[in-house]
């Protein structure tokens, strides 16, 4: 697949990407990576996705200006592009919306199990679901929308999004192990999606766990994430059902861009160190799926790790100020690494406990292992015993989890966040690359390379 998105030098100035220090060649060029330049057309001007496509990971790229509207950054340029807020987000790109895109508000993440065993079937309702998504993203409604149809048949479109924004809405689709044990599809499993590997202290429970694919959809109105997911799961009717779901949420504000760094459910800045959608080199790296890797079909995809991460939420709100900020090695006013002033200074690892969850998490040890995280915070109720059923939904994207996901979550065995955490999901998913063109597919490469056998 040609990649046609642009590499130009980063005049943003933004004095943070490039911050990993652990890798010489993780150079600090912005692109329309994961903007989605639409494939094949070759234009140097960044689409709309690109232009809002930039700052991923919660950087200070742009800032909320009069009316709602939100200034973003042009990559290589001293001025900003104002983009309206609530805005849509483009659905054609080289890669999938979702990963590289700034992290919108809210979170519908649904794992579906395939209950057809008839190929065609399957493919056509990925096409349905495209088409679907295609239309969703862009603010429209389903089919022929949610009235002024047929009287007597059931609307195309369940209408609770109608009058609503696009909202910066991506539908992210991703592929499970056990879907490659159906429809012929086994030779074409790639290497890197394997099943995880059981670590320390996991707790998983099996029902929000796994999954045969996965949509994730993410926008700044929750209706909008919940009607996108509804309406797929609708579409999906006999051929998948959901086999789980998970509602997130994570930003107080829905209309100013992310000026500064999200706080989990335990109070610390998330997600200070992360790849930025910013960052063309590190994400090229670290995050998109390369030709070479293999296999051809998932080249410009990545994978996806999912956690479930239950916080005891009680516990730690009855543990000293002190003991909080050693188990983070970071300060938690101003998220400063321990040692340092500002939030966005360099760790100096060897000041911070040996257990501590930045030192453990970090690349430099994990033999430069670096992820994009995508999490979302969670509360999900009681769970019957007076305690908040909270914590963190964990999403990381990366080129090959054997080289992320895998030994970092190995390296946080000693991690002095375990007493008050534990992961009860998971799942991981082959994500392949995006839609190319109005006539492209999910799936579609990789369907397209098997026949039923
Ligand atoms: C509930 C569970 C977790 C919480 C509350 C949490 C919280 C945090 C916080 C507050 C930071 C510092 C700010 C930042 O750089 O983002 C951080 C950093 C980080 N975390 Fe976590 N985290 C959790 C689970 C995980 C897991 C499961 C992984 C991966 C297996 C992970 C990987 C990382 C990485 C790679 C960093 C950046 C380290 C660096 O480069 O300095 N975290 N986390």
């Amino acid at each position: 697949m040609t990649d046609t998105t642009q590499n130009t030098t980063d005049g943003t100035g933004d004095g943070v990407a490039g911050t990993d220090g652990t890798t010489g060649d993780d150079t600090a060029s912005t692109d329309t990576a994961g903007a989605g330049t639409p494939a094949g057309d070759g234009s140097r001007a960044p689409s709309r996705r690109a232009l809002i496509g930039w700052g991923g990971a919660g950087l200070a790229l742009g800032a909320a200006v009069a009316g709602g509207a939100v200034a973003v950054a042009r990559p290589g340029e001293d001025t900003v592009e104002t983009v309206a807020a609530g805005g849509p987000i483009a659905f054609h790109g080289t890669h999938q919306a979702g990963i590289a895109t700034p992290v919108q508000d809210r979170l519908h993440f649904a794992a579906f199990d395939v209950e057809t065993d008839d190929r065609e079937a399957f493919v056509a309702m990925l096409k349905d679901w495209t088409e679907a998504a295609r239309r969703m993203t862009a603010g429209k409604a389903v089919g022929d929308g949610a009235y002024g149809g047929l009287a007597e048949a059931p609307p195309d479109d369940t209408g609770e999004a109608l009058g609503l924004k696009p909202s910066r809405l991506t539908l992210t689709v991703g592929f499970g192990p056990s879907l490659f044990e159906r429809f012929g599809l086994a030779k074409q499993r790639p290497e890197a999606l394997v099943d995880l590997p059981q670590f320390a202290g996991d707790n998983l429970d099996r029902a929000r766990s796994g999954g045969d694919l996965c949509v994730q959809a993410c926008a700044d109105d929750p209706q909008v994430a919940v009607h996108a997911i509804r309406n797929l799961a609708r579409i999906g009717f006999g051929k998948v059902s959901v086999r789980w779901s998970q509602l997130g949420f994570g930003k107080t504000s829905s209309t100013t861009p992310e000026a500064q760094t999200p706080r989990n459910l335990m109070g610390f800045k998330d997600g200070t160190r992360n790849i930025a959608g910013t960052e063309t080199a590190r994400l090229k790296k670290h995050v998109w799926v390369d030709e070479k890797d293999g296999p051809a079909w998932m080249a410009g995809g990545s994978y996806l790790v999912a956690r479930r991460i239950r916080m005891h939420i009680e516990p730690w709100d009855r543990t000293s100020l002190q003991e909080q900020e050693d188990i983070f090695g970071r300060d938690k006013g101003e998220g400063a690494p321990v040692g340092k002033a500002k939030e966005r200074d360099e760790p100096f690892l060897k000041a911070m406990k040996p257990d501590a969850h930045v030192r453990l998490a970090h690349p430099d040890s994990n033999g430069g292992a670096t992820i994009l995280r995508r999490g979302y915070s969670f509360t999900d109720g009681t769970d019957g015993l007076g305690r908040l059923d909270a914590g963190l939904f964990f999403l990381a994207y990366q080129r090959d989890v054997r080289k992320g996901f895998i030994p970092i979550q190995r390296n946080l065995a000693t991690d002095a966040l375990n007493e008050y955490i534990q992961h009860v999901g998971s799942a991981i998913f082959a994500v392949p690359p995006g839609v190319r063109d109005a006539d492209d597919w999910w799936g579609r490469a990789l369907f397209s390379s098997t026949t039923e056998g």
